[in-house]
This record gives C-alpha cells, structure tokens and sequence, in this order.
C-alpha cells in the first residue's frame, strides 16, 4: 500500500490515482472528473463528465501552430556549445515519484530542460496550472540570456493525453509560459542538432483509433518544415530526436508511420521518446527501409508508476538493456523506478547519463563527432541494477 506520510512530501496525487491510466479520451476524462462508479452520475460528476468529454469531441482539436517557411530560420534555436539538456517523460503526474525526478534534475542545474509529453489525465488548463506549470512542477532550465543565443530555457512536447482534451491547454502553455511558438522546434549549436517532434496531435479524440498501428503520425507542416528548415542543409551534424511516440518498441504497439514521415537520413543518431512507462536502450534499429537507422532511448518513466516489468516480446528489436527492477508495491502492483536523461555538450563531445529518481546513474554514453557522424562508446553501466539483453556497446554500435 502506498505511505501516506511519505506522499505528502510533495506529490499531488497518489500513485494509486495514477495506477492503470487508460490511453483512451474518454476514460482518461473520467479520471479527471473522479467518476469511476454509476452512482457518481447521482452525484453530478458523471453528468459533468459525460457532457465536457461531448463537448471536446464536438469542438475538436486547437489548431495546429506551424511556422512561417518563407524564413529559413523559423523554429530553429541556436543553444551554446557548452551546454546541459535534461529529458523526461510523462512527468506531469503529480506522484512523489515525479518530483523525485525534479529534485534530482534541478540538483544536476541543467541549462535547458526538455517534457517529451503527457500531461495527466487530459493536458485540461487546471492540469497543466497544478502538475506542470507552477513553481514548484515542471524545473525550468537554467540558461542565462547571452548574444547569439536563442535557446529558451525550457520545452514541452505534445503527448496524447494533452490531445485528450483537445490540445487547448498545451498550445496556450507552451506559448504563454515557454516562448515556444509550436509544438516542433529543432535546438542546434555548431556540433550537434536535437529536434522536437510532435507525434501526439495526431491521437484522436474518438476512443480506440490511437490503437490503429497507422494512425499515430507527423502533421504535414512538421514533415515540410524538418525538410524546408532542418534537413536540407549539407552539413553533418548528427541528429538526436525527441518525441511522445515510440517508432518500434520490443515491449508493446509500435507506429511505423512515424519512421516513413521522416525518411531515412543518415545523420539521425538517436531517437529519444517517452509514451512507454520504462527506461530501455536500443542499438541500431529500423522497422523498414524508409525510416531512419537508429538507436532507440525509451525515457517514458518520468513520473508515472513503472507497471509494466515484464520481458520483451519481440526479440528482434535490437534492444540492448531495460530496467525491471521493482522498487515497491502500490495497492499490490508491483511498480518500478523513475527518471530522466541528462546530455551534457561540450563542443564535439556528448555524454549523457541515465538517471534514475534516488539519484543512482545507470548508464553514461559517450559520443564524438567525427567528419562523417559519431563515434559511440558506453562509458560506465551497472549491470546490476539493469537487465543486459545483448552486449552492452551493442547500444553504440
Ligand atoms: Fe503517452
């Protein structure tokens, strides 16, 4: 059972609130009305419920932002060569576990911090003022303003559960807390390049059709702009890519459109997602030829209770370590740890370590650009803690 006294350090909801969150509109609403018998329709909140989730799905989903490709530099942010950049995922939870994570986020004061989305139950205003957006949620980044820089401090992706309600909140969010004009961005120094991708506007609000293989998607003014804007420069620099979505999973449903909507481009070099409450690392991967050959980085146990602990099911996945360590129990389900990555530029040099919320480092990798790409090494991995599916620099390879 979960301890009270230790949740009020400063989670806002408890893990059981959070336990078996459906990927699913409706259902997901139901939680944020707290209707969950027959008889809440007694009490009103079904009634509530029922009429704001018709209403979302009549009213649809915000407008999606794009920008203006007339200016070649529009959604490109320049970031210093001496930076920090941490990564978490389905944060916004509001359990312990997630300020956890904050805690040690902040201890490690990076410049920049990245959400690669999910904000719960449905990404509505109320959610997002409670669990991201005020002081004490979601830690900002720490980049002083210097000339040439136009890197913001902090991002947000869009995830499904903020389409949930329509999308609404997130836009607003984004834009008025950020600076972020849309929901795709590309952050680059003379080195290296990380883009944002938004895989979540695409889930739709009509309950069942996130689950067609297919449907989970780029928008068409994403796809333009990383071709107008990001791809169609010559020069080398390697690619790590941010989204809600996975492309390929060795553990669950995979969405192969996203691998074809961004075609298979050489400088992609990892691919960071969340969506999958675990932490995994994959070696070079791609579901098929049109997408890119690249190295899987599930981070999606940002601050959700880690439920799944099970085996892979694909073994052809190419994946190289995941954590299935339990580190308790919540209403008798066994729950996991969470975390975040942090990538630590120094001009050529990349490392990033994987964190986890007691602070522990699981894994560090290290990357070198050379004329070409980079080079990959696995500096430190604790082969005690995690669970090796293949040789561990199979994940550099
Ligand atoms: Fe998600």
């Amino acid at each position: 059972m979960e301890d009270p006294s230790r949740m009020k350090i400063n989670g806002k909801r408890s893990r059981t609130q959070l336990l078996k969150t459906p990927r699913d509109s409706a259902l997901s609403l139901q939680l944020t009305h707290n209707v969950r018998h027959a008889g809440d329709f007694l009490e009103a909140r079904g009634w509530r419920w029922l009429g704001e989730y018709l209403r979302t799905v009549l009213n649809g989903r915000d407008n999606f932002r794009e920008y203006d490709l007339s200016d070649s530099r529009a959604g490109v942010y320049v970031m210093p060569e001496a930076v920090s950049v941490a990564l978490a995922s389905d944060w916004a939870t509001g359990t312990i576990n997630a300020y956890r994570v904050r805690d040690e986020i902040l201890r490690l004061q990076p410049d920049i911090t990245m959400h690669l989305g999910d904000v719960y139950y449905v990404g509505k205003q109320e959610e997002f003022d409670k669990y991201f957006l005020g002081d004490d949620d979601w830690p900002r980044g720490a980049l002083p303003p210097a000339e040439g820089i136009t890197a913001l401090p902090s991002y947000a992706l869009n995830g499904n559960h903020e389409m949930y309600s329509g999308g609404h909140a997130y836009f607003r969010s984004i834009r008025e807390h950020f600076g972020q004009e849309a929901s795709f961005f590309c952050v680059e120094n003379e080195y290296w390049r990380i883009i944002g991708l938004d895989t979540g506007y695409s889930t739709k609000l009509i309950p069942g059709l996130e689950l067609l293989p297919w449907w989970v998607r780029l928008q068409p003014q994403n796809i333009q702009w990383l071709q107008r804007n990001v791809l169609s420069s010559s020069d080398t620099r390697p690619i790590l890519l941010l989204s809600h979505h996975q492309w390929f999973s060795a553990f669950e449903r995979e969405h192969r459109k996203l691998g074809k909507d961004l075609g298979n481009d050489p400088r992609y070099l990892l691919w960071f997602w969340g969506h999958e409450h675990r932490l995994a690392g994959y070696g070079a991967y791609q579901t098929h030829s049109k997408g890119p050959l690249i190295r899987g980085r599930c981070i999606g146990h940002g601050g959700m209770p880690i439920e799944d602990i099970h085996r892979p099911v694909k073994r052809d996945r190419n994946l190289v370590f995941y954590d299935r360590r339990v580190a308790g129990s919540v209403d008798s389900t066994e729950v996991g740890y969470c975390g975040f990555a942090l990538l630590e530029f120094d001009r050529e040099t990349l490392v990033i370590r994987y964190v986890e919320e007691t602070g522990r480092v699981l894994v560090r990798e290290k990357w070198v650009r050379t004329p070409d790409g980079a080079r990959g090494e696995v500096l430190d991995f604790d082969a005690d803690l995690l669970t090796l599916v293949r040789p561990i620099d199979d994940l550099v390879a």
